[in-house]
């Protein structure tokens, strides 16, 4: 297969951002856009016209265009795997056969969320969801997110196999008012299985009669689902070729779907659905999530940044960061091309972050002076989330601005400790306001530059093999069938005696 050069941007003349703009009077203009209610800003990144030309004739050597039309198309583009990554289904944007089955798969989720409602089920005040990693992260940003405004019952989302997690679920919690979803791609996850197991256990003890009456199971085995002992009618399937960490458009997305309504969800996939139709229909300089995906290969592939920093401005949007981990990282943290040869350069960078204007005042300290070089993403929205005195939003806001500016400019200063170098890039997502739409657009951005940066470089973003070697080893260990070395066995010695 083609291979990335990263001869042409890595030669180009390194320039300052302050001369950057001072060069180029369109500078903001040729590098900012707005799309489904984002206005992105990547002006005060090393961006150029050439470095994005640059891009672009890699992004031809590896077939970007292609490639882009094989993943909307329902090609088996997880070629690993053997199978397609149909999450853009979901939102309608896929092949003819596959939208048809996410929405009848969507019309069997709404059946279910109507006979809730109508407490077909007997009375619902509490959904405890229980599912782990793609199963947990997408619907605990939606409710998060979204909730605070929207939420029509109480939803714990719990995902550690710690039982502390799932006792502070049941202690809010009562069990005669509960539904339990159990969400999980495979239905084979230790951890969700046992705190299902736990969960149900908690249903009896709470008196609750037909126990497995309250439970529904959100997956893409539907007979396991039915083997476990949940009732057929309350198994909401969604298809194989949805990979975990891109399934909350599907019924992974339920606890979202029934806390904050039918409404909501369906607003949710229109705005995904408005960025597939961006991503896939507009040229590479004007596309999003391209543009942004060749900023992070410039910092990346350029510059040598190994991490990259997302900050949400924005309490409601504080599990981004989490969120955006796994999807960028268990996507792109990959050492092999699509067809298995090492890579020479670098892939995912590691994604991290945080809340504004906390972090401020935690780790902007090294992005400001420290010795890496980190490229940050502040995402922010101009629709305030709190009806307090404005002056919340307005410093929220201006804080988030003006540590872009700081991050770029610097200050000089005679004393080397009190001097800020500047020249460090950010991008600015600024979000008309935080709603279903809105938050859907964004995260099917985030998914399609996770796209554009894994073909750039030559790798697959739907396996994730690097997850199953520390499973298997704690499951032999689980039976007594592992050899351990010293210090593990050790270890396990001291715990359990
Ligand atoms: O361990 C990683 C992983 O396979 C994720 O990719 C996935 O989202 C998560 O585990 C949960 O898997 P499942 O939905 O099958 O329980």
């Amino acid at each position: 297969m083609a291979l990335p050069d990263w001869s042409e941007v890595r030669s180009l003349e390194p320039k300052t951002l302050t001369t950057l703009f001072a060069e180029d009077g369109d500078r903001l203009t040729g590098l900012s856009g707005d799309v489904a209610g984002i206005h992105f800003d990547w002006s005060k990144t090393h961006l150029t016209a050439e470095a994005v030309a640059g891009f672009a004739r890699i992004a031809e050597t590896m077939e970007l265009g292609r490639k882009r039309d094989a993943l909307y198309a329902g090609e088996a583009v997880n070629v690993t795997e053997g199978r397609a990554a149909e999450h853009g289904a979901e939102r309608g944007e896929g092949a003819p056969e596959s939208v048809a089955q996410a929405r009848m798969f969507q019309a069997r989720m709404r059946a279910l969320i109507d006979a809730i409602e109508a407490e077909a089920l007997g009375p619902v005040r509490h959904i405890l969801h229980i599912g782990i990693g793609g199963s947990a992260l997408g619907p605990d940003l939606l409710v998060d997110s979204l909730g605070r405004d929207m939420n029509r019952y109480d939803v714990a989302i719990v995902s550690n196999v710690d039982g502390v997690a799932l006792e502070d679920a049941f202690d809010r919690f009562d069990p005669q008012a509960t539904i339990v979803a159990i969400a999980s791609k495979t239905f084979t996850t230790t951890e969700t299985l046992l705190n299902a197991r736990s969960a149900l256990d908690w249903l009896v003890e709470g008196g609750v009669e037909d126990p497995y009456g309250r439970v529904v199971a959100l997956t893409a085995a539907p007979d396991k689902a039915v083997e476990w002992g949940v009732d057929e009618t309350r198994v909401l399937p969604f298809a194989e070729s949805v990979g975990g960490r891109y399934s909350l458009w599907s019924s992974i997305g339920f606890p979202a779907a029934l806390a904050l309504g039918w409404d909501a969800f369906e607003e949710l996939l229109e705005g995904a659905a408005e960025m597939d139709r961006h991503f896939r229909f507009t040229p590479l300089a004007a596309n999003a999530p391209v543009l942004a995906a060749f900023a992070d290969l410039y910092y990346t592939q350029v510059r040598g940044c190994e991490t990259r920093a997302v900050f949400a401005y924005d309490q409601r949007l504080a599990l981004l960061p989490s969120y955006l981990q796994q999807l960028e990282m268990e996507s792109n943290g990959k050492r092999v091309t699509a067809d298995g040869q090492p890579v020479a350069w670098p892939t995912s960078p590691i994604t991290w972050g945080g809340v504004g204007t906390d972090a401020q005042h935690a780790v902007f300290q090294l992005l400001h002076q420290g010795t890496h070089l980190v490229p940050v993403e502040f995402v922010a929205s101009i629709e305030s989330g709190d009806a307090l005195d404005p002056d919340h939003h307005r410093q929220l806001l201006l804080n988030a601005f003006a540590q872009g500016a700081a991050l770029m400019a610097g200050r000089a200063n005679d004393d080397a400790a009190r001097a800020y170098p500047g020249d460090r890039p950010s991008t600015t997502l600024l979000l008309d306001r935080v709603d279903p739409r809105t938050l859907g657009a964004l995260i099917a951005f985030y998914e399609a530059r996770t796209f554009v940066n894994a073909v750039m470089t030559g790798i697959n973003p739907f396996d994730q093999f690097g997850v199953e070697l520390g499973k298997e080893m704690a499951k032999a260990a689980d039976r007594g069938g592992q050899d351990f070395d010293a210090s593990t066995t050790d270890l396990i010695r001291r715990a359990f005696g």
